[in-house]
């Protein structure tokens, strides 16, 4: 139970109970994080599933259709649960927050009655208020829309930073979009361009590695568009940004997302070839191959830029692995641009990646064109781009057997003699303890956040196999 203190006495406060699900990017469910240390200060205890809970929120993602409808089927499962509880005298408040509140808004409640509080990504700080202008009751409440993008106040506002739940953490360092991709929701919903001051991002990091974090996941929509007040009084670029975090005692490991190629600078390209602790692997969509659907995409990149990117990175950092994103079947694809998309796949070659079938969104440029390709085709090459690319995430997977590598021993295994790390590539690696050699004799076995150089013994679809090093 929370407890608060009142004129000497130990009080308790509301003891309540808070589930939230968090939908679509890491940035969501890095908010998430904060919304539930906002609440904690209101006596909010988070709770793993929605039956017993006195407020669920969902933190919902608006990329794609599918995201979207999502939230919906779900608030038809929470009304019954909420009728559930009503029946038994029990209140519930059912809240939309993120992408799809900001995009719909008052839609949300329309559709959905059972609603009772709808907020964007750029208000969660304003919960508390939100709450107390609701009042306690669902049968007295109004309902309440929040969508302002004014990020300003906001990271202000947000309490510290509880400890950390785990060895590996995010931290949003930027937020918004302005380059305004044809396909994209994103600069409607999360609103313009921000960076939050190098100091603060500082302070947020230091106090992370202070409650036993190792590793760093710097977060933005636009990540390295990051230009964010350094302590000299100048904007600051995320190469900087990440030479000042590999100062920390202690923080091993610094990584970010997600990039766009028109933003890959001097500074990033030279970090990545001197900062230790930037890890050797980089997320950055491309979208497509063909210029025609990239001038069209307005990605204000081509595909010769792409590559050229590429080389330089690989220049200072020869083991960099990519990631990218990737859409089939943008309005007016032809098979010659879809063929070039292939082409650039297995010229770059990726570690991992995300590709996704073209989705109209209301409101975006492209949504209006006439040229939209037919279902069955976005869907065939869909499944012949994912092939593809599963077949370079095998291949490179299956390259480290025989090779060592350290990994961050960040969560238990399926079986009492595993623990799963995380490859400086981004892989999920199974160390298994019992076959090692020596174990059985009783050699100490690393922890839950410890660095461990491993042997590599299989290469899976989404996964290596591991033994500590003898
Ligand atoms: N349709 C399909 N995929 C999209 N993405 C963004 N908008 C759309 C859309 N309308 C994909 C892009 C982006 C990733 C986060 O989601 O590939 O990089
Ligand atoms: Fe969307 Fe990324 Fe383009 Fe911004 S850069 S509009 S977030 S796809």
């Amino acid at each position: 139970m929370a407890l608060g203190r009142a004129g000497g006495h130990v009080t308790p406060l509301q003891d309540k109970k808070l589930f939230v699900k968090t939908y679509g990017c890491q940035m969501n469910v890095y908010d998430s994080d904060r919304m539930t240390e906002v609440l904690a200060d209101r006596g909010y205890t988070a709770v793993d599933a929605p039956d017993d809970a006195d407020l669920i929120i969902l933190n919902t993602c608006h990329i794609r259709e599918k995201a979207a409808e999502k939230v919906y089927s779900e608030l038809g499962r929470l009304r019954e649960l909420k009728a559930e509880r009503t029946a038994r005298g029990a209140d519930t408040m059912i809240a939309v927050a993120g992408c799809v509140a900001q995009a719909e808004g008052a839609e949300i409640k329309r559709r959905s009655p059972v609603v009772d509080l709808v907020f964007g990504p750029q208000t969660y700080h304003e919960l508390p208020e939100m709450l107390d202008k609701l009042g306690e009751k669902s049968a007295r409440r109004a309902g309440l829309v929040e969508t302002g993008l004014d990020v300003d106040g906001k990271f202000g506002r947000l309490p510290k930073r509880a400890a950390a739940k785990g060895v590996a953490a995010f931290l949003t360092i930027q937020e918004g979009c302005d380059k305004f991709c044809t396909f994209c929701v994103v600069p409607y919903t999360r609103g313009a361009e921000y960076s939050r001051p190098v100091a603060t991002i500082e302070a947020e990091a230091r106090r992370l590695v202070d409650t036993g974090v190792r590793e760093i996941t710097l977060l933005g929509q636009n990540v390295n568009a990051f230009h964010g007040d350094g302590p000299d009084g100048d904007a600051w670029t995320l190469g900087r940004l990440i030479r000042r975090l590999d100062t920390i005692p202690g923080l091993e490991r610094l990584r970010y997302t997600t990039s766009h190629p028109l933003d890959v600078d001097e500074d990033l390209i030279d970090a990545h070839r001197d900062v230790e602790s930037l890890m050797p692997f980089l997320h950055l969509p491309v979208q497509s191959g063909s210029d025609r659907i990239l001038a069209e995409m307005n990605r204000r990149h081509t595909r010769d830029a792409y590559y050229r990117i590429v080389d330089r990175l690989r220049a200072g950092r020869p083991d960099l692995a990519l990631s990218s994103d990737f859409i089939v079947g943008f309005p007016g694809e032809t098979d010659a641009d879809f063929e070039a998309t292939m082409d650039l796949v297995r010229e770059v070659g990726f570690a991992q990646a995300y590709s996704f079938k073209y989705s109209p969104r209301p409101g975006t440029p492209s949504a209006d064109r006439d040229d939209h390709v037919p279902e069955q085709v976005k869907q065939d090459r869909l499944a012949e781009l994912q092939a593809e690319l599963n077949r370079q995430q095998l291949a490179f997977n299956r390259s480290f057997v025989g090779r060592s590598m350290r990994v961050l021993l960040d969560r238990p295994g399926r079986s009492a003699s595993q623990l799963i790390g995380r490859s400086p590539y981004m892989q999920a690696v199974h160390v298994d303890f019992e076959q090692a050699a020596g174990d059985a004799a009783g050699a100490p076995r690393p922890g839950r956040g410890a660095m461990l150089d491993v042997s590599v013994i299989g290469g899976h679809a989404n996964s290596l196999a591991a033994h500590p090093l003898a």
